[in-house]
């Protein structure tokens, strides 16, 4: 199963591939007191922005980003390395991946 590490607390889970990234990261958000996520969510209708996290490794191990999901990055990921960041809601994991959550 691929492997998602989340940065900076280190955690790391597997999950099936074609797992959202999302719901990795809720999975290793159970075993953390940290926010993985800010604010309200727009449960994957790629509104929020508030799921968007760095991919430091691994982004050829997940699914590409529709037009939808490069519109909104467009908006809420840092202009300098827009390309290095996915809504975790939209993004599929088929191998492993290692993401930074975001400081709030
Ligand atoms: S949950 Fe709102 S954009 Fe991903």
């Amino acid at each position: 199963m691929p492997k998602v590490r989340f940065e900076p607390s280190g955690i790391e889970v597997e999950v099936p591939a074609g797992t959202r990234l999302m719901a990795a990261a809720d999975q290793a958000a159970r075993q953390t007191d940290a926010e993985f996520f800010r604010g309200e969510c727009c449960e994957g209708r790629l509104e929020c922005g508030n799921c968007c996290l760095e991919i430091l490794k691994g982004m050829e191990n997940l699914s590409p980003a529709g037009d939808d999901e490069l519109s909104l990055l467009a908006v809420v990921a840092p202009k300098s390395n827009a390309k290095a960041w996915r809504a975790s809601c939209a993004a599929e994991v088929h191998g492993d991946v290692t993401a930074r959550v975001p400081e709030r």
